[in-house]
């Protein structure tokens, strides 16, 4: 593998330098944790499969005009995008009652929320990344107040994909987490969608079963993730066909 300066190793992805100023690479580990990594295990074939799974989703998000960091898929377990600044937030998006919400409001899962509701957790794993509200972000200077507009259009256009994509091959959106990322072209600075959306930022049940297709498989041990996942690849149609070993990294362009 050619020589390249790690920038960050984070739970389930390392970040490397990428080949142009201005990109990253983002290689796709197979390790999974869970409660703020008390839970941890190495989940064979996971990387490749939110690989593709986020490559798809971006992908289409960018088609429909919602912005994102992804620029592309270099191979089976690493993807080229844009360097951004992360706003330290996870924004979450529920559609039905499900993990903390149904904890902390006492609601039974799978209750159909009235309308999306859209939750905000400080970035911050010493702390648990704790439930903040605007008053919070706006106070500590964590993003501004046309920041949380946009963010808020951001996740809900998100969502509305995302519940399409997803009730098209038979599967309910419970909720998900996006992470935001500023870019700056010149002077002017934009908010584009970041990280990584597979299912293991998702909830994903099955419209007819309720089983789960997510995290929750590995966090509640209800089963195999990797088939799990699989079999959101499946109905996805982004299965590999061939899968080619992880090779040296392509430069671009
Ligand atoms: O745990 P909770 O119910 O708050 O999670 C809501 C959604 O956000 C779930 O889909 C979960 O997978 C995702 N999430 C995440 N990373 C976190 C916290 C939650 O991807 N650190």
């Amino acid at each position: 593998m050619a020589r390249r300066k790690k920038i960050y190793e984070g739970k389930a992805k390392t970040l490397y330098e990428g080949p142009e100023p201005g990109t990253i690479v983002q290689y796709f580990k197979d390790d999974a944790t869970a409660f703020n990594a008390e839970k941890k295990d190495v989940i064979e074939g996971k990387g490749v499969l939110n690989n593709l799974l986020s490559e798809y989703f971006m992908l289409g998000l960018g088609q429909v005009g919602v912005p994102t960091h992804f620029i592309k898929r270099l191979n089976m377990r690493e993807q080229l995008v844009r360097s951004c600044e992360i706003v330290p937030l996870e924004v979450i998006v529920r559609n039905y009652a499900a993990g903390t919400m149904s904890k902390r409001l006492g609601i039974e899962e799978g209750t159909q929320l009235p309308r999306p509701i859209v939750e905000y957790c400080y970035k911050d794993d010493s702390l648990g990344d704790p439930l903040v509200t605007e008053e919070h972000i706006a106070a500590f200077g964590w993003a501004s107040q046309q920041d949380m507009e946009d963010i808020l259009s951001l996740a809900l256009r998100v969502n509305d994909f995302l519940s399409g994509i997803m009730f098209g091959v038979g599967i309910k959106l419970v909720d998900f987490k996006i992470e935001i990322g500023r870019v700056y072209d010149g002077d002017f600075q934009r908010l584009v969608v970041a990280d990584e959306i597979s299912p293991d930022s998702c909830r994903l049940w099955d419209m007819e079963t309720n089983q789960k297709l997510d995290k929750d498989v590995f966090r509640r041990d209800l089963g195999n993730l990797t088939d799990a996942y699989t079999e959101v690849a499946r109905r996805l149609g982004v299965m590999p066909k061939n899968q080619t070993p992880v090779t040296k990294p392509t430069l671009i362009n």
